[in-house]
């Protein structure tokens, strides 16, 4: 039932900042490499020539070849990544699914995820499973295969799975998004190695509640490790399955008001991570599971509330397109900060360090010049000495043979006489 005219380009979308940054900072990169290239040949050149160019120098030279290249390779690869927490069976796998437009990760009643699963986008329209620690491509034919193979592995929690999702298939894998998906954060103990192993290079973080009941100690005591090893994570908070809340109108205002209150604290006073007007614009009411049922009946060309499974559809369909909106923003800007600044100040620090070098090599050569330029002038008096010399010399010999021979003349044409 794939329609891929529903995943068409949105170039309007705010993931753009990050894939135009992306593009232009690998132009940028392409170009330093060719210049470092260049001048590195022309440096061995020189130093070929000895003197002028030692070989630290010409060492120094090449290793800027592959710091530059290690650089592109790195910068090839960056992506913008999203990392998603929450007690088990609170709908973070639904969440990613929502987002995904399909459902990609299993998800169910129950302690599902078992272990981390993250979701990238793949080129040339494969699907396939990557283990930790595996080169290995296991193919995913479909859906259920993947979640049985999923369920299968028997793997540590703190592992990873990777999925490797066709780009086109979906706008955010298309423009880099990575997603991660985790355990519930109850049935862990190890939570220091998920943060270490799996959260330091996110972006972003997504804290899936459940609408039902209310932010549970053990979400809490990890977004502060969190916050503990990252200074100011972006967090977004998601209260899931607010379609609970239409059984009960009476309530539905006052709990969300409740829950709003204890997540913007959490995000302001307790955390610190956020002033209370950020914050307000970070915690959200959704449904995840029916924006999944509406994303996948507008893919076969019908209306998305028949995907609704309760009163209130549209508000909470708005409401998850708001988060998608507010999200895309924060990851891409924060994306281009974190990735790219570090390797454009990188970039300016070996253009700087190259050209001084050059700078350095430029001046020995304009003294090593020079000093040619004098030993030619000494060599030129030297010679011109010489030949005057020899003039001088060839002259008085030349006396010398003439009067000689007259010399020799007088007296032979005096002995003659006699
Ligand atoms: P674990 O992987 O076990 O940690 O759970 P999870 O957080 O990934 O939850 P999952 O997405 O597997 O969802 C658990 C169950 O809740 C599934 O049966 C979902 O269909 C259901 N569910 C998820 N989101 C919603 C929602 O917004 N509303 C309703 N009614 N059900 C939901
Ligand atoms: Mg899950």
């Amino acid at each position: 039932n794939f329609n891929p005219m529903m995943y068409q380009t949105n170039d309007k979308s705010p993931l753009q900042i990050f894939v135009r940054a992306k593009k232009k900072i690998n132009d940028i990169y392409g170009e330093i490499e060719e210049y470092v290239l260049e001048t590195t040949t022309f440096i061995n050149a020189l130093h070929a020539d000895a003197e002028i160019v030692d070989k630290a120098e010409r060492e120094l030279f090449e290793s800027y070849v592959f710091k530059v290249a290690a650089i592109r390779e790195v910068l090839q690869r960056d992506h913008m990544k999203v990392a998603f927490f929450g007690r088990t069976s609170n709908g973070k796998s639904s969440v990613i699914n929502a987002m995904l437009r399909e459902k990609i990760l299993p998800s169910g009643i129950g302690h599902t995820t078992n272990c981390f699963c993250q979701v990238e986008g793949s080129d040339g329209g494969e699907a396939y499973l990557m283990k930790e620690g595996s080169d290995e491509k296991l193919n995913v034919v479909n859906i259920k295969q993947l979640a049985n193979a999923l369920c299968q592995e028997k793997l540590c929690e703190s592992s990873l799975v990777r999925i490797f999702w066709p780009r086109e298939r979906c706008s955010l894998l298309r423009d880099d998004v990575v997603f991660v998906d985790s355990p519930g954060v109850d049935v862990s103990a190890n939570l220091d190695d998920w943060i270490d192993n799996h959260c330091l290079n996110a972006d972003v973080f997504v804290l899936v509640l459940n609408a039902e009941s209310t932010m549970t100690r053990a979400e809490k005591q990890f977004f502060h490790t969190v916050s503990q090893k990252l200074s100011k994570p972006n967090i977004f908070i998601l209260n899931n399955r607010w379609d609970a809340s239409a059984n009960e109108p009476e309530f539905q205002e006052s709990v969300k008001s409740q829950h709003t209150e204890r997540c913007i604290d959490f995000l302001t006073k307790e955390l610190k991570v956020s002033n209370e007007k950020e914050a307000a614009e970070r915690v959200f009411f959704v449904s995840a599971r029916e924006t999944l049922q509406a994303r996948i009946e507008e893919s076969k060309g019908n209306p998305p509330h028949l995907g609704a499974i309760a009163e209130g559809f549209q508000i909470r369909y708005f409401e998850f397109q708001d988060f998608e909106r507010k999200f895309e923003e924060c990851i891409s800007q924060s994306a281009v900060k974190t990735k790219f600044q570090q390797h454009s100040s990188r970039g300016k620090s070996v253009s700087g360090d190259m050209r001084s070098m050059l700078d350095n090599i430029y001046e020995r050569i304009t003294i090593f010049r020079n000093l040619k330029q004098d030993q030619k002038n000494l060599l030129t008096e030297r010679i011109q000495g010489t030949e005057t010399q020899m003039m001088q010399v060839t002259r008085e010999m030349k006396m010398k043979i003439h009067n000689m021979v007259e010399e020799v003349e007088e007296k032979v044409s005096k002995a003659l006489n006699e």
